[in-house]
């Protein structure tokens, strides 16, 4: 569940989406800060320009008709007109407050602007209130006022509205990305699932379709059917050559092979010279056999190989294996153990992965010490199947672990008994042939285990 999820968060989909969406979020985060710092200005201004505009036309009225004429003008206001989320003070020097209209604000302090000047006025704002204090005359001081409710009820609209409006911008965008992305990425699709059948059963004339809509994906399929084209043509090359190579270098070598057989049959030659000639016909054999094993390997790792898949029973052919190598390793003193899982059935060329497996545990034997062991195990593990060839033997160290799998690699050349450090370099050209993979852990002086997972 995990991974699968770590998978997903790798994908261009996700990412896509992910970009899209940040990028209409923050968008639309900027855009509401700014519209609701504009109207948040806004109505301030306007609130506090209407309360001093009325402070003032009252200034004038009380000027004009006294105390009276304005208090006679504020009750017919109240009469007519809704001043529910208003309120109005008029504060006497002597009396206290002689009016008082609506909900006032606890802890105003007014006997401070009583020392103001005539004429003096300050507006002030708190969460719930905006305020104008007007000083009237020396005697009296006029306090007009406004709940902030109506501005937070607007400013709460518009607060839901955003989170609405983003919520809806926020699904589409996902949908969006989604559409966008999966559209590209159905296209890279395609294309990685026809390269990968290329890879896998190495038929060089398959090709990618060009649709003809001139887009980048059209022309990426373009440049990968190129380069298939140029792979086709050096596969067939090297195959051409190397078939051309293994003909002009095993003719001479039977050429020789057979005059040494004819000279040793016809011929009565010394001893000695028999068995010079028969050490020579023995060199001509592992000639031979090192050109037969050049060639596969270049075919393989090219692609001009055609392996021959069919059904192969690995839990059988190993135990097999088993067996054949315990007279030769108990030739060498070592003893070997198998522990297989039953029926592990494959689909591979049973030919060449018998003889690749072949030489991994031929190694462990070779390269094994007397009283050592040889541990082979098959088994079938979540990721696919695995086999373990362990051995008690010499070694390899760290710093030459990396190039065993080297054609003619050979870590100790007068360690090796008869070998050509081919082998190795054919079980990896095998093994990744069918899609698996190889790997060696070994510690110097105490032992190597190879494991292929296939
Ligand atoms: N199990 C092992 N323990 C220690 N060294 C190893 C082991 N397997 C491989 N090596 C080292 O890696 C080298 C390359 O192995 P590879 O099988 O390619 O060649 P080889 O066995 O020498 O010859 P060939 O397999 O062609 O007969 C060997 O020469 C050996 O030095
Ligand atoms: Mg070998």
């Amino acid at each position: 569940m995990f991974l699968r999820a770590t998978k997903f968060y790798k994908k261009i989909v996700f990412r896509v989406i992910l970009l899209y969406t940040s990028i209409i979020f923050f968008s639309f985060l900027i855009l509401f800060f700014m519209v609701y710092s504009f109207f948040e200005v806004y109505l301030d201004g306007k609130i506090s320009e209407q309360l001093v505009e009325k402070a003032k036309s009252y200034r004038i009225l009380y000027r004009q008709e006294k105390l009276e004429g304005l208090l006679k003008q504020i009750s017919k206001e109240v009469e007519i007109l809704n001043l529910s989320e208003q309120f109005l003070r008029i504060y006497d020097r002597n009396r206290g407050f002689i009016l008082s209209i609506g909900d006032f604000p606890s802890g105003l302090e007014v006997e401070n602007f009583m020392k103001e000047k005539i004429d003096y006025y300050a507006v002030k704002k708190s969460n719930e209130f905006y305020i104008v204090l007007y000083k009237l005359s020396s005697k009296h001081l006029l306090i007009v006022g406004k709940s902030t409710h109506s501005n937070n009820k607007l400013l709460n609209r518009l607060q839901d509205i955003f989170f609405l409006s983003s919520g809806i911008a926020f699904f589409i965008s996902i949908l969006g990305g989604f559409i966008l992305t999966a559209t590209i990425t159905g296209k890279l699709k395609k294309i990685s699932e026809i390269a990968k059948n290329i890879s896998n059963s190495m038929d060089l004339n398959s090709r990618i379709k060009i649709t003809g809509s001139g887009d980048e994906i059209d022309d990426l399929s373009k440049v990968i059917n190129h380069l298939l084209d140029r792979i086709q043509v050096l596969v067939n090359t090297v195959k051409e050559t190397s078939e051309s190579i293994a003909h002009d270098l095993k003719t001479p070598i039977a050429r020789i092979r057979s005059s040494i057989e004819n000279a040793m049959i016809k011929n009565n030659l010394s001893k000695d010279c028999t068995d010079l000639l028969g050490y020579v016909l023995e060199e001509t054999e592992i000639i031979n056999q090192m050109i037969a094993d050049l060639l596969t390997i270049s075919k393989i790792e090219s692609g001009a190989y055609s392996l021959k898949i069919e059904d192969f029973n690995l839990s059988e052919a190993i135990r097999r294996l088993c067996y054949l190598f315990k007279d030769y390793a108990s030739s060498k003193s070592v003893e070997v153990s198998c522990d297989i899982q039953d029926d592990i059935t494959i689909k591979a060329d049973s030919k060449l992965l018998s003889r690749a497996i072949a030489n991994i545990m031929d190694n462990a034997i070779k390269f094994n010490m007397p009283g050592g062991k040889v541990a082979v195990s098959l088994s079938r593990e979540q990721k696919g199947i695995s086999l373990r060839i362990e051995d008690t033997g010499v070694g390899i160290p760290p710093d030459k672990i990396n190039k065993i799998f080297e054609k003619f690699y050979m870590v100790d050349e007068s360690r090796s008994v008869c070998g050509s450090g081919l082998g190795l370099s054919l079980v990896k050209a095998v093994v990744e042939a069918h899609g698996g993979e190889i790997s060696v852990k070994s510690k110097e002086g105490k032992g190597s285990t190879f494991e292929i997972k296939l």
